[in-house]
């Protein structure tokens, strides 16, 4: 459905991207221009740019860890790359675009892309005292883009945010509490500065490795990294030409 009558269109999007080998494949394919002039100087992160269509498309990956020569993934990157984007763009939809791990009993295989559903919950944030555990877990909302799964073909789900990529049966016992379909490092912060700015805010997440499988993450994820991110690069084009003339609205 296209946008028609009092809804206001998605002018602005803003793709947040922790990985630059998550992110290349999408700023070659739509040619995104480098602007240095958007993000504060002494922050790592990278900002390109274009208009696509009616959509003034940004993307900012998280940057370089400078001591390490490694992305800066993790959520204390991504609430700083959140509010940044936010702040200095003001999007009408800010998007966490990255890989995560999955759980092939709920259907995931390597590469599948969901779309996040409901709200974000953290998974490894266990603070067994009333008021702050629920406040730790999170529950950020996630825009209702229900429609958007639908016509993209993807399945949708919780998704849960951590700081380790190693499992633990800790954390997938929370993961499953919450029915969350993957599990990744950055969503939820970005959630959490998405509800206070009360900016849309949506995921999709490519799954690089199964969580529920005889396997280790870190080995799966390097394995599969190239493959999910080409999968999530097919998805996030396929999503920048369906948010053309849509509104918020015609995401439900
Ligand atoms: N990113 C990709 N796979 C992941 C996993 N298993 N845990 C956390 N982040 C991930």
């Amino acid at each position: 459905m296209s946008n028609q009558g009092s809804a206001m269109p998605i002018n602005h999007v803003s793709i947040l991207m922790a990985m630059r080998d998550e992110a290349q494949p999408v700023i070659d394919s739509l040619k995104l221009q480098k602007r240095d002039d958007v993000i504060h100087s002494q922050l790592p992160m990278c900002c390109y740019q274009k208009q696509v269509g009616s959509i003034q498309l940004s993307l900012i990956i998280s940057g370089v860890d400078d001591r390490h020569g490694v992305d800066n993934i993790g959520s204390e990157a991504a609430t700083l790359m959140a509010y940044e984007a936010i702040t200095r763009l003001k999007p009408d939809l800010i998007i966490s675009a990255g890989t995560a791990g999955g759980f092939a009993e709920k259907g995931a295989n390597i590469g599948t892309v969901y779309v996040s559903e409901a709200h974000f919950v953290y998974h490894d944030r266990h603070v067994p005292i009333p008021g702050f555990n629920e406040s730790s877990i999170g529950k950020y909302p996630a825009v209702e883009a229900s429609r958007l799964a639908k016509s993209l073909n993807l399945p949708s789900g919780v998704i849960s945010t951590g700081s380790s990529l190693e499992k633990s049966d800790k954390d997938i016992l929370v993961i499953n509490q919450h029915n969350a379909v993957a599990k990744e490092m950055e969503a939820a912060a970005i959630a959490w500065v998405a509800m206070l700015f009360k900016v849309p805010m949506m995921a999709l997440k490519s799954i690089t490795n199964l969580v529920d499988q005889e396997n280790r993450s870190e080995e799966e994820f390097l394995n599969h990294l190239s493959r999910a991110s080409r999968s999530l690069h097919d998805k996030i084009l396929d999503l920048v030409d369906y948010l053309q003339n849509k509104s918020i609205e015609d995401l439900a």
